[in-house]
């Protein structure tokens, strides 16, 4: 793993943590930081959740501008994929995932974000999608994703404008889901996805994948989709587990392992 990209791991909880100061700007070393950290987290056993994290100052000022101002056409055809990837590598882990956003989330920065199943968002956070003052579009799943969580007519308003929300916008149009004071969007963050920690984790997992595998689809494979992962997790211990502590009338949430 790069030494731009860590995954600490504390109480259950991993936090991928972004390392290039000032404004970590996101080079290809950090984008593969990003799919091996990922693909660390997804593996991991004591990892229930993962916090995306940049530091109390930036969450991420988007993608290396100077590594990509002497990219050429074939160059960028090359590269293109890892950008995809490393927002992938985040958008399919298979475990609650949330962007602790403190500062600047522009750019690759905001589709890492994106990437993330919910956002907490420091009181003085600006978030955006600024790739057309350059003359580009965003390329790691911005134009898609935005639109998929605020509608394609506020996500056409950023894209094509570039122009920067605060966090209260961000919260009013839905971009970001909680808007805390900056001090404490590390620990909200934390907070937040705890409690999948020794919880049923395949029903979780089951359930984060039904929902952005349907969002994919028609509503009929969508069904079947939920249908298949419904009836596998009759295969698992949790489903025993919680339906017996019901049964049995146990006190307090199930014991899951
Ligand atoms: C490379 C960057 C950078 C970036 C900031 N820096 N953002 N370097 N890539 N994305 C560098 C600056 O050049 C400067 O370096 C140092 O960080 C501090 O930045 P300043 O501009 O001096 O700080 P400030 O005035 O506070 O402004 C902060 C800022 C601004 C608003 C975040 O830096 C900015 O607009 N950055 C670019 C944001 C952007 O356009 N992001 C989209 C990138 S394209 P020096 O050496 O001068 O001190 C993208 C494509 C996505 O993300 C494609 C898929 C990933």
């Amino acid at each position: 793993m790069s030494d731009l990209v860590r995954l600490e791991v504390e109480d259950g909880i991993g936090t991928v943590r972004l390392d290039r100061p000032p404004m970590n700007a996101l080079n290809a070393e950090i984008q593969h930081g990003l799919v091996a950290a990922c693909r660390e987290a997804a593996e991991r056993s004591d990892v229930a959740a993962v916090v995306v994290y940049g530091g109390e100052k930036v969450f991420a000022a988007g993608a290396d501008i100077k590594e990509m101002e002497t990219m050429s056409y074939t160059d960028m055809v090359d590269h293109s994929g890892l950008l995809q990837d490393f927002t992938r590598a985040l958008a399919r882990l298979p475990k609650p995932t949330v962007a602790a956003v403190t500062g600047y989330a522009l750019g690759g920065g905001c589709e890492v974000a994106l990437a993330c199943d919910w956002r907490v968002a420091a009181e003085d956070a600006r978030l955006g999608q600024p790739e057309i003052l350059l003359g580009i579009i965003p390329g790691a799943g911005g134009t898609q994703r935005l639109a998929r969580l605020v509608g394609p007519a506020r996500a056409k308003d950023l894209v094509l404008s570039g122009r920067f929300v605060d966090a209260r916008e961000a919260l009013a149009i839905g971009l970001v889901d909680r808007v805390v004071p900056a001090a404490e969007v590390y620990t909200a963050s934390r907070e937040l996805v705890s409690r999948y920690v020794g919880g049923p984790s395949y029903a979780v997992r089951a359930a984060k994948e039904a929902i952005d595998r349907g969002l994919e689809v028609d509503l009929e494979t969508g069904l079947e989709i939920e249908r298949q992962l419904f009836a596998g997790l009759f295969a698992t211990r949790d489903r025993a587990t919680g339906m017996r502590h019901f049964v049995e009338k146990g006190k307090g949430p199930a014991p899951f392992e």
